[in-house]
Order: structure tokens, then sequence, then C-alpha cells
């Protein structure tokens, strides 16, 4: 007689680790910086997270953009746990982390970084910015089916110890379910990926929130397949980039709209369970200032130039109104909680405040209102996006309402990110 006994549910821990407990010496040298840790727990803890990642095991971990679901980039079998875990599609390749140029080297072939990147390596990493490489045989096929492979050194202070306490860089996507916004904060991790994973490394909230940029300089001209914490202003300023594209923007490659590896093209991303309503502003036709793309590995055709715009006072009117409008069907549509992610000051508080007014339904309803940042700060609004995100579905929101700002610096990345969220797109 066999007994057969459930198998046991564990928790995942999440012990909290200073980020400020680790510093790299020399500061200035990315060839082989070595780390210094001052606090002798942060070291405990850095260390057991190093020997379950040694041992296959996936490990969530802070970067200055999202947590990342990290595990050894040279193991196909922990990497299987991260398709396994995270439910991600085996065709969307992995991003692989290092924390020093020797071990960026170590991974190319012939030990080389293509010299088109030199400026911008030596510009924006450590950081959030992701470089598309060719790929040598030292990365398994699982990790990166792709005669490339995703690059990038993080900043976050936790992500560098640990890759460099590893010894091997860390394949890591956002330590998301597959879907769902990126985590921001540890909580969220645990929220997806709880009794799932062994550990979660809470080093806080991330300091950009949203992903890194992904840049591929291997193209000519260098495009941006996915806008993030590095911004195309910035990056078209280093030295090669001057003719720097972003892609949907300045053109549509058919190649790539059929690969997974654009990112965020082939599968549905970063969406709350709530319905998202974006209310954007139209893009203007003929004002592009795009050039069109003609050579053979880039067939594009020309798209306009959504000019950027920030909403004026001028404009709060007519995005009352439309906000009015849809809150209106949406209610006829049996929806009854709304949340509001505002970027400005006061354009849609008349929908709590003057609620009779506004309304000709007499339909009971509830609005919870979260303020995401200026529109003016895209930065804060990339800050807080996801996490706000998140807390709307926490409290149980049918529909969530947001206004779209300029796609000026990082406005670039958040628009991005609330056009694959948006179940619909309202312009005005
Ligand atoms: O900020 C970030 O980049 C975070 C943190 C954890 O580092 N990582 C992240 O990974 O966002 P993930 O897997 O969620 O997104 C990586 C994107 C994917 O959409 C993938 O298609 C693209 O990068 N990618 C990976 N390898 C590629 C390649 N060889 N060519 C083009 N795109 C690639
Ligand atoms: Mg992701």
């Amino acid at each position: 007689m066999f007994r057969s006994f459930p198998a046991m549910a564990f928790r995942t821990r999440c012990p909290v680790l200073d980020p400020a407990a680790f510093c790299f010496r020399p500061s200035t040298d990315l060839r082989n910086p070595e780390t210094v840790i001052s606090e002798p727990q942060a070291k405990v803890t850095l260390f057991e997270a190093a020997e379950l990642l040694r041992n296959d095991e996936v490990v969530a971990i802070p970067t200055e953009t999202v947590y990342g679901l990290a595990a050894n980039a040279f193991s196909p079998a922990a990497i299987t746990k991260i398709y396994a875990t995270k439910n991600r599609p085996q065709d969307n390749p992995l991003i692989v982390h290092v924390s020093s140029l020797a071990m960026l080297e170590e991974i190319l072939p012939d030990h080389r970084i293509p010299p088109i990147y030199l400026p911008v390596i030596n510009r924006f990493w450590p950081g959030p910015l992701t470089i598309i490489l060719p790929k040598s045989d030292r990365i398994p096929a699982i990790a990166c089916n792709q005669p490339t492979v995703a690059v990038r050194f993080p900043s976050h202070p936790i992500a560098r110890a640990l890759i460099t306490q590893c010894g091997f860089p860390l394949a890591a996507p956002s330590a998301n379910s597959s879907g769902k916004p990126s985590p921001t904060i540890a909580s969220h991790v645990i929220s997806d990926l709880d009794t799932k994973i062994p550990l979660v490394l809470d080093g806080g909230q991330c300091y950009f929130g949203i992903e890194s940029t992904v840049l591929d300089a291997l193209r000519s001209p260098p495009a941006i397949l996915r806008p993030g914490g590095v911004t195309f202003e910035a990056l078209k300023e280093v030295l090669g980039m001057e003719e720097l594209q972003v892609y949907k923007k300045h053109f549509v490659d058919v190649q790539l709209e059929m690969t997974p590896t654009t990112p965020g093209m082939k599968y549905r991303h970063y969406s709350p369970e709530a319905q998202v309503v974006l209310f954007e502003k139209p893009i203007p036709l003929g004002n592009g200032l795009v050039p069109t793309i003609d050579n053979t590995n880039c067939k594009g055709f020309e798209l306009s130039t959504m000019v950027a715009m920030t909403i004026l006072e001028t404009d709060i009117e007519s995005l009352r109104s439309s906000i009015a409008h849809e809150v209106e069907q949406l209610l006829s549509a049996g929806n009854r909680k709304f949340g509001i992610l505002r970027t400005s000051s006061s354009s849609l508080q008349d929908i709590t405040k003057n609620r009779g007014s506004t309304f000709k339904s007499s339909t009971e309803f509830t609005v919870v209102e979260k303020f995401l940042g200026s529109a003016l700060h895209p930065e804060q609004v990339a800050h807080e996006l996801f996490k706000c995100l998140r807390e709307m579905d926490a409290q149980g929101m049918d529909v969530i309402l947001v206004e779209g700002i300029s796609e000026d610096r990082e406005g670039l990345a958040v628009m991005n990110r609330l056009r694959k969220a948006a179940s619909r797109i309202v312009t005005m």
C-alpha cells in the first residue's frame, strides 16, 4: 500500500537587503570591479542567493528597472525553470545580465565587443540599457533561440554584487507572471510567484519602474526595439547613434513583426486584470520627420511621428468630456468600479466631485483616483506606472482609465507600455 502525500507547499522567503550595503571598487572600472560588502547580514543573504543560483534555482532580484527572475545563463536546466515559473512562451528570448566587461567578452564570439557599442557602453553602463550582440555557443539555445543575444550590465548594487558573487551571467526576464505588469516592489513578485520560487531579495522600490531600453546597433541605422530607462534623446547624443530610430515610431520591419524578439509585439504585455482605457492625443499625419527605410535587412514603411504634446489647460475640457462619455458607456456595459490614473492636476476630478452634473446615468459607481506623476516629469510617471496598475487590481477595479502623456524622454517608454496594456485607446 502506498500513501500519497500532497506536495509540500513552501512559502517564498523574502529577506530585506539594503542596496547601500554594497559598493564597487574601483568605481570607474567596468572591466573587473570588486564588490565591497559592508554589512555581515547582507553578505550572508547574498551568499545564500548565489548558492541557490549555483544549484540551478531561480531567484527574484531587484534591478534599477524592475525586479528580474534570475537563473544561471549557462544552465539549460535553470533556464527551463524561468520559463516554467512565469509561464513564458518558449520562443521569447531572455536578457543576459553581466557584472563586468570581462564577463561580457567571455560570452561573445571571439571575445570581441562590436566597436559600434563601445561609446554607448562607456556612457550608459552600468544602467538600464540592453544591447543586442552576436551570440556564441556559451549561451544555450533555450535562453536565446536566435543568432543574437540581448545583454545588459545592471547598475543596481544588489544585482551587480550577486552576479559577481556567482561568477556567471544571469538570464533574467521581469519577475512577473507572463502578461502581467512588471514588478517594481518585492510584494508584486510575491503576489505573482509565491511558493513557486525559493527566494526574493527585497531591495525596495526599483529606481526607474519601467524595463531597460533594448538597442540593436547591429542594424544600420541603429534602432531602439523597446523604449525604456535610457531615453532616445540621450542615446542619440552618443557617437555612432546619430541616425538612431525607434521601432514602430520611425519604421516597421515585417521580418521583426513575425518574430517574438521585438519586445511586446507578439505577446500580450503589461496587462492588469481590469481593462485599461487609455486617453491620448491623435497622431497628426504629415508631421513626420521620418526617414524611409530601404536597406535590405530592414524592409520598412514610413510611419508618421507622434508629435510630442503635453496636456494643456485648453485640452482638459475635451479630456473631461471624453472620459465622461466613456464612463457612461462602460456603466451600461455593467462596470461599476473605476480606477483613474491622473497625470495632470485637474483633468479628472469632476468625475468624483461633480458626478450629478457630469453624468446622465443615475447608476451608482465608485471611483478610485491615483496620481501617477506630473505629465511634465515623465520619469515620475514611469516610476509609478506598473505599481499603480497593480494597486488598482488589488482594489478590485473593473476598469482603469489612464491619461496619456507626451512621448518626450521617458514618456516614450510610458506610452509604449500603456498602449500595450490598453484594451481600448480613445484619441481626442
Ligand atoms: O529591465 C529589463 O530589461 C528587465 C530586467 C529584469 O533586466 N528585464 C526584462 O526582460 O524586461 P524581459 O524578458 O521581460 O524582456 C526582454 C525583452 C523581450 O521582450 C525579448 O523579446 C527581448 O528583450 N529580447 C531578448 N533577446 C532578444 C534578441 N536577441 N533580439 C531582440 N530582442 C530580444
Ligand atoms: Mg517582461
